[in-house]
């Protein structure tokens, strides 16, 4: 006879440093099998072994049935891009007013804490790939505030590598894999950079020092200029910045091969480490704020998502501070699930202005429509769980909650069904802005960074990093690749058209962008 009596105590799990000892912790922490194993029915589990079925049939093997097929069923797609992926929660804390900037409740007084998910990504890599790979890195926000969920989805590096979201698709496969041989292909690479030029604002730094970030360390840029307004009505312009409290560091290409082929978890291992330990991350959230008179003054595109707003003209100012104190309990369901869309926003944050926003809207909501299903909002970290939703929708895949329990399911209605806001209401809400956006040319942001920020250790590490992919490409892109060089800075053109004739780098073979 099974105990009918199942006492559901919770587990505390005993304090540890060291994620390789979390389950030795959990044992630590309890006396004994923690309660009788069920099936997903609840039904519990008399234990048999599978090949002891010899008057029964294995189908009756009710344990056997519920592992086997649930097993065949449990993955989800993975994200087509920032597949691979580590996170953490924790809160912000407002510590500078901003309310004559922007009202939106979560700035509405210092001191004030929202709750945050964090998700650092790498871009090309699959979902079990080494995090530290010389890439672009994801750093995608979720501030939980009671007007709703509001993420940014943020990037390491201060700009995007197109402004057409047209190309989104081109970038993406060019540095993904080739289609018959799936490798990475130096081809398909040098090919979109050398045709899309706008992109090396951004490239040229995911080949310089700042491609293998140290996530707890790693600085986050929101990169489109957002619309954002004020209690009186009043629009302002702010570029979001998260800056590191501690200082910024990275991997060199030689000191990431030596740890990849150790731990391909590096940066994940390390975060949640940094949390177990009470060594809690923390960054400083930042804006750059311009004015509707900045804007028009401006002697280019602000909104310019492949350029950087330089800040010796818009100055950073502090607005709070971000700090992740809280490892996920669940891998899948808390960092897997997580799922970010820049269309979250909250009254007084009007989005980003530029088209490849407005695409992001779009393909976000698609991707976790695909990989989550028509309820990714109800999933525990998805919910916008210091509010409550009141919406028409019902039904679809699980999970539903309580969809919307009895309240009337169609709007309009006459029975007192949720109503929206009235406009005289929130009469101070304006439109966004419209902008007509011209084609980008970007070569002039990084040279300037080239020339006037780079030190000479890090032009050194540019350059090779450039050559050892560089190296793979074929001729006609590499002399394409060089008449750009030799654009940004006739010194760097000669070195890679001599580095590449000479052969002197220390790889000689494609290692993804390394
Ligand atoms: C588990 O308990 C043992 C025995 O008390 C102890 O030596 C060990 O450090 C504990 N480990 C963890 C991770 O809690
Ligand atoms: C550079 O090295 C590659 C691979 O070792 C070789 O195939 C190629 O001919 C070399 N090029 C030059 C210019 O020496």
């Amino acid at each position: 006879m099974f105990r009918s009596i199942i006492l559901l105590i919770p587990i505390v799990t005993a304090a540890y440093d060291d994620p390789a000892q979390q389950l030795v912790a959990f044992k630590n922490s309890t006396q004994g099998p923690i309660g009788i194993m069920t099936t997903s029915n609840g039904a519990p589990v008399k234990y048999k072994y599978a090949t002891g079925t010899l008057n029964s049939r294995l189908l009756f093997h009710e344990y056997f049935m519920d592992s086997l097929t649930h097993f065949s069923r449990e993955r989800i797609p993975e994200r087509v891009v920032h597949a691979n992926g580590a996170g953490a929660f924790g809160f912000f804390e407002v510590t500078h007013d901003i309310t004559h900037i922007c009202k939106a409740k979560m700035f509405e007084s210092v001191g004030k804490r929202t709750p945050i998910a964090i998700r650092f990504s790498s871009i090309f890599g699959d979902r079990g790939a080494s995090d530290t790979l010389r890439d672009g890195r994801g750093f995608a926000v979720k501030f939980y505030t009671e007007e709703g969920n509001f993420d940014i989805v943020g990037l390491s590096a201060p700009a995007f590598v197109i402004k057409d979201p047209l190309f989104f698709t081109t970038f993406v496969r060019s540095i993904k894999r080739n289609p018959q041989t799936d490798l990475l292909d130096a081809n398909l690479m040098w090919d979109f950079l050398t045709l899309r030029p706008e992109s090396w604002n951004t490239f040229m730094r995911v080949f310089g020092d700042r491609g293998i970030p140290v996530y707890t360390n790693m600085p986050g840029f929101g990169i489109h200029t957002y619309q954002v307004v004020n209690d009186a009505g009043m629009s302002y312009f702010i570029r979001f910045h998260f800056v590191p409290d501690t200082e910024e560091k990275t991997l060199t290409s030689e000191q990431a091969r030596g740890i990849n082929s150790e731990d391909a978890d590096y940066n994940k291992r390390r975060l949640f480490k940094a949390i177990l330990n009470g060594d809690f991350p923390s960054w400083t959230f930042s804006i750059q704020i311009l004015s509707v008179d900045d804007v028009k003054n401006a002697d280019f595109d602000v909104f310019d998502v492949t350029k950087i707003l330089p800040q010796d003209k818009y100055p950073l100012h502090p607005v709070g501070r971000m700090v992740l104190d809280r490892n996920p309990d669940n891998y899948f369901a808390d960092i897997e699930q997580l799922a970010f869309n820049p269309a979250n926003l909250v009254p007084g944050i009007l989005g980003g202005l530029d088209k490849l926003f407005e695409a992001r809207r779009l393909s976000y909501r698609d991707a976790h429509y695909y990989r989550l299903g028509a309820n990714f909002n109800n999933i525990r970290v998805n919910c916008p769980f210091n509010t409550k939703p009141l919406t028409y929708n019902r039904d679809g895949h699980a999970p539903v909650k309580d969809n919307q329990k009895y309240l009337p399911n169609v709007y309009p209605n006459s029975f007192n069904g949720p109503a929206p806001v009235e406009p005289w209401r929130d009469f101070s809400e304006p439109e966004l802005l419209h902008i007509i956006e011209a084609d980008p040319n970007n070569l002039d942001q990084i040279k300037d960074y080239y020339q006037y920020t780079l030190t000479d250790g890090e032009r050194k590490r540019l350059l090779e990093n450039i050559l050892s992919s560089l190296v793979s490409a074929t001729q006609f892109l590499q002399d394409r690749a060089i008449a750009l060089f030799n654009s940004i800075d006739p010194d760097l053109g000669y070195k890679v058209a001599s580095g590449l004739a000479l052969n002197t780098t220390m790889e000689m073979h494609y290692l993804g962008l390394k």
